[in-house]
């Protein structure tokens, strides 16, 4: 559209990342402290109404592409209603969701009833004790369930997230590639990103290493189709069936082609992932503002957005946790 969001980098933000809730159900070790509690209070959530409402106005300025995440966006209560009211939006086009899988099963029918296309699950180990401990709870059983929820449901295509740790998980980084093939997923590893106390994780596997193995093992070549509007790398089996992506932030970040920001629960927009950088829309929302205001105020937030992140160069620099942006 002629009123599409353009950077100062020259890059076209497309794609919105939608936290509906701070609150997880987990407390994966490189994500949430066991003991964190310290959520948002429920009255400076953005209702149905607002977050409708904001994120129209994003769909209407070219940004085609809304992902719901949290923390865990399956605790936020009747996500298929916003789901459904976000997807009649005009421009909208990928409607997805981030989800740690464990209430999947209960809720993947009428998420694809309610216009959710496709979902991206957490899977880190196929290990019950290992997702025990890296989890803080024993969900293996649940998340299975819940894929098979999603796959009878007809979300497609369905991706397994694996956050790649030494000494943790590395080990199984084969077996889950035989796993996702087997099941027609598609797996993506992940390198840890340095935020809050917990990002810092020295069990941090660079995945350029991993991927070399990989194309060996598999036989991988690059995969020429666009899989999604994400940050991942993706290869492919020569047959084309199996798929990988890499999403490497830390080994060769990807900000040059960044396409997209992220609001938190409580209308707080972020432009970059790995900056501190910030733009309050609840006081819009709740203050009256026109449609016009809004749309400036996006246009300006996008104008802000950083360039790049600083986690190689400055590990310490972004204290609030994953879960706040989802990612
Ligand atoms: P697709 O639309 O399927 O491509 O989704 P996605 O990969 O963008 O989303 P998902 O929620 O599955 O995120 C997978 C991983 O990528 C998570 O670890 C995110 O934190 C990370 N990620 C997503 N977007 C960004 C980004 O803009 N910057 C960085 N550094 N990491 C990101
Ligand atoms: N670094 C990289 N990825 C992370 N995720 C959560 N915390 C981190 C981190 N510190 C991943 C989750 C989920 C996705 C949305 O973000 O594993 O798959
Ligand atoms: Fe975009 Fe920032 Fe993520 Fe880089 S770290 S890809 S600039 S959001």
């Amino acid at each position: 559209p002629a009123s599409a969001l353009i950077d100062r980098f020259g890059r076209r933000v497309s794609y919105l990342r939608v936290s509906v809730t701070d609150r997880c159900d987990l407390r994966c070790a490189y994500c949430l402290p066991k003991d964190f509690h310290d959520y948002r209070e429920p009255a400076d959530w953005l209702d149905f109404d607002e977050l409708t409402r904001l994120i129209g106005a994003f769909a209407q300025l070219g940004v085609g592409r809304v992902r719901l995440t949290g923390g865990e966006p399956l605790l936020r209560r009747d996500l298929p209603m916003l789901a459904r009211r976000l997807k009649a939006l005009p421009g909208l086009h990928d409607l997805s969701l981030s989800t740690n899988g464990t209430q999947l099963e209960r809720h993947a029918e009428a998420l694809a009833r309610a216009g959710i296309d496709r979902v991206n699950i957490s899977l880190d180990s196929l290990d019950r004790a290992c997702i025990a401990e890296l989890t803080g709870r024993d969900t293996l059983g649940a998340v299975m369930a819940g894929l098979r929820a999603a796959r009878a449901a007809g979300l497609a295509p369905i991706k397994l997230n694996m956050v790649a740790l030494r000494g943790v998980n590395d080990h199984e980084i084969e077996p889950m590639a035989e796993f996702c093939f087997e099941h027609g997923f598609i797996l993506r590893l992940i390198e840890t990103m340095p935020m809050g106390r917990t990002g810092r994780d020295a069990r941090h596997l660079d995945l350029g290493p991993v991927r070399e193995r990989l194309v060996t093992r598999f036989g991988l070549v690059p995969e020429a189709q666009e899989l999604g509007g994400g940050p991942a790398r993706y290869w492919r089996s020569a047959d084309g069936r199996a798929r990988i992506g890499f999403i490497t932030p830390i080994s060769q970040h990807f900000c040059a082609s960044c396409n997209r920001v992220r609001l938190a629960v409580d209308g707080t927009l972020y432009p970059c992932l790995g900056e501190e950088e910030r733009f309050e829309f609840r006081p819009l929302l709740r203050g009256g503002a026109s449609d016009a205001e809004l749309a400036d105020a996006i246009r300006l937030a996008i104008e802000r957005k950083p360039e790049r992140h600083h986690f190689r160069e400055a590990p310490e620099r972004i204290v609030r946790f994953m879960s706040q942006t989802g990612g």
